[in-house]
């Protein structure tokens, strides 16, 4: 049967639109709403505040560029205090391996399949439509309902956490970002998608939580179905908003009054856990899915949409013919109730999730713990969009420890009280001496100073003209007039446990210097960054609660033959090409893991490892690749597996249902299957 005569192909490739990072189209259009289409959302006149706080701290001559230097060296560097060491790492390159990273790197490819080094095997622990519970459906391709995916393994595994539960078990909690509906229905229209389709979509986006067993003798896990934990929660779910915003005008709506309870969590992408036992999840790109914000004249609450990119028309999956909640014209604060961290607490499956409204509201990639000095709890987050900015909170009240229910009880609050903080990173080096190239300034570094700036706390505003409900709810705006860095794109976080270093993922940003855009500063130093970068953060006293940091480039990503790339001075002939740094998570050995997303260098996606000090610090090596199409995500790293989720497989230009761009995992002419997969050493104890 031909399907494919008059069923429109996506719309997106009609325009001609081609992702200047190497993503697929239709990637783009699902995942993130054709974001890099359109302009940036952020036009503010924002000042780049340069080195007026900088130029009061030089390193020149303590950190150049190859220097071996332990991360506690270099706090106390950042700190002021001499180096502990400073021998050049090129010179000092010896064959040998950092603990954990003992493999040999895969090569960049463009195979159909995950592709891990030689002595490792893999298995697919749970794939989309994968059932979850007792008497769930088997999973029917060509007969998808709303009821049986809510029974099942959701679409687009991104954020994979992994808790402890009693031995040999484990509870995995993973987000399910979005749908790619013209590879995953078949017939598929995307102009007319049946009401079917779109209540399963609905149904397939969301979070998991499955409870899952150790295979002795492997690293593998096998789901149990039907655990008492297991959860799917999808896009009739209630959730809680919580903390200062909850009640407020902007969020009350004709089916909760109160503005308390709302239907969903879209768009989860990545997230972390937390010392308390729950899992936080960020609201990415929730604009896409709202539609005819052109209905909205007044001019406040149009920049308020446009600031967070929601635009005018039909909504990309046409929710709004079958929820009026998705119709900015007949429900105009529903957009203001996403975006936001969400806290799940997994194990208790009658708990409620929480929106936390402290958190602020933007596009949240991911949000990641650590505790303070003092005991209080800061929570790094990203917001994921061309020249947007990097935050932290920090919670007003202490952090119990132990599990009693009176301690779990406090920190169920902790996330509701505290005061919101957005970075400025300002360069140490002249602004004359970044010129866009990658080439390093006369210090050898791309590096310097930075303070966190308060936006609100509690119910106190620190923006004229902005309530404390406002400044959490249009974030981004009340950043805008701060002076926070217009950054490359911040993705995920991740302290290290070791050493306290706090390492930030930005991803890309071609707009970097084009004409009419912001230009470089030394915190984004590359022009057209198609490849992206990744900072290091020191706060003030290694201490999360500090209002100031210094910060240090330490991999510029690409192609490493690219003159523009640096790998924390390490030998360039020696590391694996990395591109689009997304998640970042540690390994016991202290070792930063990272996944990218959208190569622009020519390979499918990785994961890779890299050493963080010692020798081999800034020697990228890669882990694994996933197929055609695919992104890796997750990743979680521990001593008997390493856990990816493989999310968009086929999601190439030319593909649809009928005619898959990839049919990993079940080969053949299946349709590829977003799936968590799990990769162990062969003598598994290891
Ligand atoms: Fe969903 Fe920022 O990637
Ligand atoms: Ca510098
Ligand atoms: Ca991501
Ligand atoms: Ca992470």
């Amino acid at each position: 049967m031909d399907n494919t005569a008059n069923r429109p192909i996506l719309t997106v490739l009609d325009d001609g639109h081609r992702c200047s990072t190497g993503r697929a189209a239709m990637t783009c259009h699902y995942k993130c709403g054709n974001a890099c289409a359109q302009d940036a959302p952020n036009v503010s006149d924002n000042p780049y505040f340069g080195d007026v706080l900088g130029a009061a701290f030089s390193r020149r001559g303590l950190l150049r560029a190859g220097t071996v230097i332990t991360a506690a060296g270099l706090a106390s560097t950042a700190l002021g205090a001499a180096p502990v060491a400073a021998t050049s790492a090129r010179t000092r390159a010896v064959p040998g391996h950092t603990p954990g990273l003992g493999f040999k790197p895969v090569p960049p490819n463009t195979l159909d399949q995950v592709t891990i080094p030689p002595g490792f095997v893999q298995d697919v622990v749970i794939r989309w439509g994968d059932p979850l519970f007792e008497g769930a459906p088997k999973f029917d391709l060509h007969n998808q309902t709303p009821s049986a995916q809510k029974q099942q393994f959701g679409y687009n595994n991104d954020f994979l956490g992994l808790m402890p539960l009693e031995r040999g078990k484990k509870l995995m909690v993973i987000n399910h970002e979005y749908t790619s509906d013209s590879i995953m229905f078949p017939d598929y229209d995307e102009e007319n998608p049946t009401e079917q389709q779109v209540k399963t979509s609905w149904a397939a986006h969301g979070l998991s939580v499955v409870a899952v067993k150790e295979v002795s003798g492997s690293g593998n896990l096998k789901p149990i179905v039907g655990h008492p934990l297991n959860r799917r929660f999808h896009t009739r779910t209630e959730f809680e908003l919580t903390g200062p915003v909850r009640g407020s005008k902007y969020v009350r709506t004709k089916e909760d009054p109160d503005g308390t309870t709302v239907l969903a969590t879209l768009n989860n992408c990545a997230g972390g856990l937390t010392q308390w036992g729950t899992w936080l999840t960020g609201e990415e790109n929730f604009n896409q899915y709202f539609a005819n914000a052109e209905s909205v004249t007044d001019p406040v609450e149009a920049a308020r949409l446009a600031r967070y990119g929601i635009v005018g028309g039909e909504s990309q999956r046409k929710w709004e013919r079958f929820d009026d909640r998705f119709d900015i014209a007949k429900e105009p604060n529903e957009p203001n109730r996403f975006g936001w961290i969400v806290e799940v607490d997994p194990y208790d499956p009658t708990s409620t999730p929480k929106k936390r409204t402290a958190l602020g509201r933007f596009k949240h990639e991911a949000a990641q713990p650590r505790v303070t000095a003092d005991g209080h709890v800061a929570v790094y987050m990203g917001d994921d969009e061309r020249f947007d900015y990097f935050y932290k909170f920090v919670s007003a009240k202490k952090l119990a420890t132990g599990t009693s229910r009176r301690a779990r009880r406090h920190n169920a609050t902790l996330l509701d009280e505290g005061t919101l903080y957005v970075a400025q990173f300002n360069g140490d080096s002249p602004p004359a001496e970044i010129d866009g190239t990658g080439t390093l300034p006369a210090d050898e570094e791309f590096d310097g100073s930075g303070r966190w700036i308060p936006l609100v706390s509690g119910s106190e505003s620190f923006i004229d003209g902005m309530n404390a409900n406002e400044v959490l709810l249009f974030t981004r705006q009340a950043a805008d007039r701060v002076g926070a860095t217009k950054m490359d794109r911040p993705e995920d976080v991740e302290p290290s446990p070791k050493t306290g270093t706090v390492y930030i993922a930005l991803t890309n940003n071609t707009d970097r210097g084009a004409a009419g855009k912001p230009g470089v500063d030394e915190a984004n130093p590359r022009k057209a960054n198609k490849s992206g970068h990744v900072i290091e953060l020191v706060e003030r006293q290694n201490d999360s609660g500090a209002k100031t940091f210094k910060w240090q480039i330490f991999l510029v990503c690409g192609d490493p033959d690219d003159p523009s790339t640096y790998f924390g001075g390490y030998d360039k002939s020696d590391v694996s090409p990395i591109s689009c740094p997304d998640n970042v998570t540690f390994d016991p050995h202290g070792n930063l893991w990272i996944s990218t997303d959208g190569n622009a260098i020519g390979s499918n996606d990785g994961l890779f490892g890299v050493a963080v000090e010692g020798d081999f610090r800034g020697r990228t090596k890669q882990f694994l690749t996933v197929p055609v199409g695919a992104e890796t995500c997750g990743p979680h790293v521990d001593r008997r597996r390493v856990l990816v989720c493989v999310q968009h497989p086929g999601e190439t230009d030319d593909a649809t249902f009928e005619n898959p761009g990839s049919s990993w995992p079940g080969g053949g002419s299946r349709v590829p299957r977003p799936a968590v997969v799990a990769v162990w050493k062969q003598d598994a104890d290891r």
